[in-house]
């Protein structure tokens, strides 16, 4: 039986496929883009591959510039052809949630700057009602108590993310990190329009009608879902 991992990069080594010569490609972030843009790196070496990436999150721009990899911000493009990115969660209508690692902002504004957004995921991810993980929402620090108290009256099971040291985890933007044990989301929509609309809520971990191809590392292979 094939290792999580192994489905990962299976996945992650299939989408690498899609990426082409003089393309702006957005680089998401986690375990499963790690082998992407290691297979990407591994093109870019061995055969001349040339692209431009936009990254999501400091680590994906570290290792993808250690491969050589020309990154640019995402204000210095027009458009980003495909961006390819994992997930925590993805149901049938490819509605899903991410943000398990804390790169939820950045991803959503590269997402939303995308032509095409493909996620790649080993067969744990795939679900049929989105919430068993928890929800990432970031928050800014200022007042992030009282959001926490708010979801709390909500019945939304808010938790503080904390780092191994007990301290409040910090996005790239030096945001905090509220996760909801929501065991399921019935109406993501509905849930989405709150959290948006919540004073001192920055952006929430539901990609709801983004993404146009899912790729799934499962033990036939890479499944690609459109
Ligand atoms: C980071 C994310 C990740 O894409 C998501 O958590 C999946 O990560 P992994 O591929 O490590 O399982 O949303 O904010």
């Amino acid at each position: 039986m094939a290792t999580q991992d192994e489905l990962k990069k299976a996945a992650g080594i299939e989408a690498a496929k899609l990426v082409q010569d003089g393309m702006t490609v957005g680089l998401g972030t986690g375990s499963t883009v790690r082998f992407f843009v290691d297979e990407l790196g591994r093109r870019v070496q061995e055969e001349g591959l040339k692209f431009t990436g936009v990254t999501t999150s400091v680590r994906t721009k570290e290792q993808a510039e250690g491969y050589g990899i020309t990154i640019v911000d995402v204000d210095d493009v027009d458009r980003i052809d495909v961006t390819v990115d994992g997930a925590d969660e993805v149901d049938d209508r490819f509605d899903g949630i991410k943000g398990g690692g804390a790169a939820l902002l950045w991803e959503k504004i590269v997402a939303t700057n995308s032509d095409k957004i493909v996620w790649i995921v080993d067969e744990s991810k795939v679900v049929s009602t989105i919430g068993k993980f928890p929800l990432p929402v970031e928050v800014i620090p200022f007042g992030a108590g009282q959001v926490v108290k708010l979801f709390e009256k909500k019945g939304y099971k808010p938790v503080l993310r904390l780092d191994a040291e007990g301290e409040p985890v910090r996005t790239d933007e030096k945001n905090f990190v509220v996760d909801l044990h929501l065991e399921r989301i019935d109406d993501p929509q509905g849930l989405a329009e709150d959290l948006i609309h919540t004073v001192g809520v920055v952006e929430h971990g539901l990609f709801l009608n983004m993404v146009d191809t899912v790729i799934v590392g499962d033990e036939n292979g890479p499944r690609v879902l459109t």
